[in-house]
């Protein structure tokens, strides 16, 4: 990821965080539509999963200079979800659906590099997830 992808995450993350709960509404809803498999695994408030879910991105984005401090807590995270059921193939339809919600949130300026930035990011944050659950 490069210094330029940063910014663009930073930038277009900014625009999201006000709307945490609408964009985890939005996330779910898309997941749950590409992925149905994956609703038995969620038993909690689906709200409030995705607050959740937009808290750990917000540390994502938060800690894009400081990789070791993110890769410990996604390391624990990783393997927690290997408990939860979770397949490494659903990592895939997270991404998609996360893609999907940005691009639905942010409208035009979803452009092309804010894409390639944020598959970037998902796909350092899930490659660190997986390869936790591997280990565990
Ligand atoms: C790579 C990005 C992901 C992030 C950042 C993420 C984040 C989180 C967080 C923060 C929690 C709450 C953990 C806690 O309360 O201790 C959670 C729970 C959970 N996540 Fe994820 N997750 C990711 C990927 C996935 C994938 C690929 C799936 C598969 C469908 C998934 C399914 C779940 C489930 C089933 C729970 C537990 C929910 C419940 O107890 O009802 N997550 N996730």
């Amino acid at each position: 990821m490069t210094e330029s992808d940063e910014v663009l995450i930073r930038e277009s993350f900014a625009h999201l965080h006000r709307r945490k709960a609408e964009t985890g509404a939005l996330f779910y809803g898309r997941l749950f539509e590409i992925a149905p498999e994956v609703r038995p695994l969620f038993k909690g408030d689906i709200r409030a999963q995705g607050v959740k879910l937009m808290e750990t991105l917000t540390v994502a984005v938060a800690t894009l200079r400081d990789r070791e401090g993110l890769a410990i807590l996604l390391r624990k995270l990783g393997r927690e979800h290997r408990g939860y059921g979770v397949e490494e193939s659903h990592y895939d339809s997270v991404g998609a659906a996360l893609i999907w919600t940005l691009r639905a949130s942010l409208g035009p300026a979803f452009t092309s590099p804010v894409e390639r930035a944020w598959t970037s990011l998902y796909g350092e944050i899930a490659g660190v997830m997986i390869a936790a659950s591997r280990e565990s």
